[in-house]
């Protein structure tokens, strides 16, 4: 076993500035001769994290850990003693000397260091690829008609990864990489380790907080298939306990220690192209605890800039509650005009973008109007709707103090006394109730009824063969469903689908409700949509699909009568919807062919 020479640890304490080592980490304020912060290790709101320069050490008085720089490093980023000697020697530019009699050293497990070198390798190819190379043209076309600048192209080493999935088994080990190496990377089909796993895509490199490439994201450009795909978890990636572009947004969340919490990759760019670098995305995932940790030493406010779809809304409210257990200050920008911040940047520009900033509400005022739209607040049955759908927000506050004023606003804004608020809450049913998908769009809200309809068929038949799913979402989205229990259950297999999720529990344990929970167990335990599975999954989503079509075309249709007349200023928004007027005939012809 190496053994490290005691002078080189000597050394190593000597060297390191412990306030900034932990600095990297967590945010400290000096008083006296000591500095504070909030730990990093635990969840907590006010400072119990104590650094001692002259001593070189530090202690936690919330959960107790404490120790020097060394022991820092192991317990922050899991390393070995030996390890974390190493980094901090590199860091301080000593030279490590081993000792010992124990026999020949035993070389220490480099994988890590070298996945992050292939990435990175990786990821310059990719870049190059499309910026210089003709197959890249595709992409970098694209990426120009969202109107994502040069600069953001650069800044976040936007790639292409090439349509011949065997050119990057070729280019590495033409490298020098070993073929098992290349098997474990991540980056090639399980089944067919010489095929790469991401072809034909916009790529996302995804660096951890030093910057350094340590996975993937892929946009789809053309033809069938998942949106995105994503690296999965790998020694040098856990993909719950990294933020896209955190790397990048650090300086401004430590300056304006506020955050920007948005859905994607594409909203992340969007924002920090409009010069607001603190914003940064989770990777194909809710949002985690994980996350809001990490985030939660630097900053107090998070902004929360989700679509303004229903899956979106349905993100918001779950993501409020997490951060408000995190105790984070939340507001919640609302996107109006557009679907997502993307498109505000796109057809709005960056000042229009930046004003939504600007008028973000704080997330009481959200859930109150909200709930306003969700539930009628007329009557005593939607008001006590209502108040239990900000019942788990109450919970979520910090303080006694917090609740009671929250309590005190939604009885001004309900109508309800607050004795009577303050009762139901105390009395609310356990586990709280959570709200989740699809609620959020039923105004006013009645008891759900199960109706076998069309929708809820479709959706049944892919619950009953999941592996369907991505054909159901090619081309239906959960806005598509009317169906309340369709659409909720839409967005847990959306959910399922993106965290690889195929276990029955995991569906299960997504469902908002035990209504919904009974349905898919009905439906997977009584064998129905077993047989002639593939034709029963294709008719359903055409059907849909049709009614879907067949709606917008009726709308369209009352918007062209309006129109009928209207001044020539109309004339292009006129045409524009007699073209997609005939999109949508041509289409719904097809699908009639297709059935008959
Ligand atoms: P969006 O569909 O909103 O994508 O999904 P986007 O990033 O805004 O991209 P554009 O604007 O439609 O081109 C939000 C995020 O959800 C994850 C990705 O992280 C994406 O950025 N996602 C989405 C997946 O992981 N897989 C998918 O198939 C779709
Ligand atoms: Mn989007």
């Amino acid at each position: 076993m190496a053994r490290i020479s005691p002078a080189t640890i000597d050394a190593v304490n000597a060297q390191t500035d412990i306030v900034s080592l932990v600095g990297e980490y967590t945010r400290l304020e000096r008083r006296g001769a000591d500095w504070w912060g909030c730990c990093p290790f635990h969840n907590e709101k006010s400072p119990s994290f104590h650094v001692v320069p002259d001593r070189k050490m530090y202690h936690c008085f919330g959960c107790g850990k404490g120790g020097g720089v060394i022991n820092f490093l192991m317990e922050m980023d899991k390393l070995s003693f030996v390890e974390a000697v190493e980094t901090l020697a590199k860091k301080t530019g000593i030279e490590v000397v081993y000792e010992g009699n124990a026999g020949p050293p035993i070389p220490r497990d480099d994988t890590k260091d070298k996945l992050i070198e292939l990435y990175d390798r990786v990821a310059g190819s990719f870049h190059w690829l499309l910026l210089e190379s003709p197959h890249g043209k595709k992409a970098l076309d694209y990426l120009r008609s969202r109107k994502v600048s040069p600069e953001i192209i650069e800044e976040f080493r936007l790639g292409y990864s090439p349509a011949d999935r065997r050119w990057l088994y070729g280019f590495l080990t033409k490298k020098g990489y070993s073929r098992d190496f290349l098997a474990k990377s991540g980056l090639f089909s399980k089944k067919f380790p010489e095929s790469s796993f991401f072809s034909d895509r916009l790529m996302f490199p995804i660096m951890n907080r030093k910057g350094q490439v340590v996975a993937f994201g892929g946009r789809i450009l053309e033809g069938e298939g998942p949106k995105y795909l994503n690296s999965g978890d790998m020694p040098q990636y856990k993909k719950g306990e990294t933020l896209f572009a955190f790397d990048r947004a650090l300086p401004e969340i430590r300056q304006t220690k506020s955050v920007i919490f948005c859905e994607g990759y594409m909203d992340v760019l969007a924002w920090h192209q409009a010069g607001m670098k603190r914003a940064v995305a989770p990777l194909g995932t809710a949002f985690t605890e994980d996350q809001a940790k990490l985030v939660r030493s630097f900053a107090d406010t998070v902004y929360l800039s989700f679509d303004s779809d229903t899956a979106g809304q349905t993100a918001t409210y779950k993501a409020i509650l997490m951060c408000r257990s995190a105790g984070f200050q939340v507001k919640v920008v609302e996107i109006k005009n557009g679907k997502d911040p993307a498109d505000i940047l796109l057809n709005e520009g960056p000042e229009a973008l930046i004003k939504t900033l600007e008028i973000s509400i704080i997330d009481l005022d959200y859930l109150v109007l909200s709930a306003g739209k969700r539930f009628d607040i007329t009557s005593p049955e939607g008001k006590s709707r209502a108040s239990a759908f900000l019942f788990p927000y109450i919970e979520a506050l910090e303080s006694d103090i917090q609740r009671e004023s929250t309590i005190q606003h939604l009885s001004a804004a309900f109508g309800i006394r607050e004795q009577a608020l303050l009762s139901d809450y105390r009395n609310r049913k356990q586990p709280r109730p959570v709200m989740q998908s699809g609620q959020i769009a039923d105004k006013p809200v009645k008891a759900r009824n199960v109706k076998r309809n069309a929708e809820l068929r479709a959706v049944l038949a892919v619950v009953a063969n999941p592996a369907f799913f991505p054909l159901m979402r090619s081309s239906l989205t959960s806005d598509d469903f009317e169906d309340s229990f369709a659409r909720d259950l839409y967005i847990v297999l959306e959910e399922c689908y993106r965290t690889d999720a195929t276990s029955v529990e995991s569906l299960l344990e997504r469902c908002p409700d035990e209504e919904t929970r009974r349905i898919v167990t009905e439906t997977l335990t009584g064998g129905e949509f077993a047989e002639n599975a593939q034709k029963t999954v294709e008719d359903s989503i055409q059907l849909v699909r049709k009614n879907v079509l067949e709606k917008k075309r009726d709308r369209l249709v009352a918007r062209l009568a309006m129109l009928k007349g209207a001044d020539q200023d109309e004339a292009r928004v006129l045409g524009e919807l007699i073209s997609e007027k005939q999109r949508i005939d041509e289409e719904l012809a097809k699908l009639k062919d297709m059935n008959e």
